[in-house]
């Protein structure tokens, strides 16, 4: 299965460092932010890898990744020349996968432990939709919440809400298959301007075809001061 890292956007909640530079290439313990995604990627044998980055950023990615050969994988950059939404983001990668080709989208500040050999085995069985991988937080007016149906498939997600259906967020971390970039020329922007992947994945949740599963290892997205010094911390700890 080929994977689509997506290290563009503005990084506004870790500035000023985010002024200096983009927010994947902040250390996190002895590497930058990235590397523990593509690591993450390879561990599950998912080694053809498109990254998108925007234009002043491309740079700083392909000098620390490279070919992707020194990790045992291969990357491909495509830049988003303007900040306009992870769904505009993930259209980008449009030219990559082939039709009826089934893939992950991994958002480049997400850090995770688990293996992702099982959900992707189990994406592959699934004959069509989409799958989310779901994680329990304590905080979950900061991410996408699904509001479940009775029967425990999800009927909506609903992003930052203020008063959450639930305490287990949307991680980073989608299966798709090629269909979805029809579905993306479908939706509009939003308040904000941007192509929203949670306007997305309610495309699917609404027709019954969004599964999910749920996390059970260490997860988090590096996009806060807070999480970042958490992920920092639990890297050092892993490492010594
Ligand atoms: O981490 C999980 C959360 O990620 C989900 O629970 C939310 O539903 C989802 O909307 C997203 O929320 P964030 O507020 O964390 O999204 P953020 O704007 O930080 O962007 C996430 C990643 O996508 C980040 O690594 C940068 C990349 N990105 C973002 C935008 C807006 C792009 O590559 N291009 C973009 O235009």
């Amino acid at each position: 299965m080929k994977a689509v890292v997506l290290a563009g956007g503005t990084g506004t909640r870790l500035r000023p460092l985010t002024l200096l530079g983009n927010k994947h290439m902040l250390p996190v313990g002895k590497y930058p932010m990235i590397h523990y995604g593509i690591e993450g990627l390879r561990k599950a044998g998912i080694t053809d890898i498109l990254l998108v980055t925007g234009r002043e950023a491309v740079g700083s990615f392909a000098g620390y990744l490279g070919s992707g050969r020194e990790f045992g994988v291969s990357v491909t950059y495509t830049i988003q020349e303007e900040a306009g939404g992870i769904a505009e983001a993930l259209q980008l990668a449009r030219p990559f996968i082939r039709e009826g080709e089934k893939f992950v989208l991994l958002l480049g500040d997400n850090l995770f432990d688990d293996d992702l050999t099982p959900y992707v085995e189990a994406y592959e069985k699934q004959p069509g939709g989409a799958m989310l991988l779901l994680k329990q937080v304590p905080d979950p007016q900061r991410y996408g919440i699904p509001v479940f149906r009775q029967e425990g498939s999800i009927a909506r997600i609903e992003e930052k809400p203020n008063n959450p259906d639930s305490n287990l967020c949307v991680t980073g971390i989608y299966m798709y298959d090629s269909h979805v970039f029809r579905l993306i020329d479908q939706i509009k922007p939003s308040d904000r301007g941007e192509l929203e992947i949670t306007d997305l994945n309610n495309v699917y949740a609404e027709a019954g075809l969004l599964t999910y599963r749920e996390l059970p290892g260490w997860w988090t997205d590096a996009g806060t001061f807070e999480s970042l010094k958490e992920a920092a911390a639990h890297v050092w700890e892993q490492n010594e």
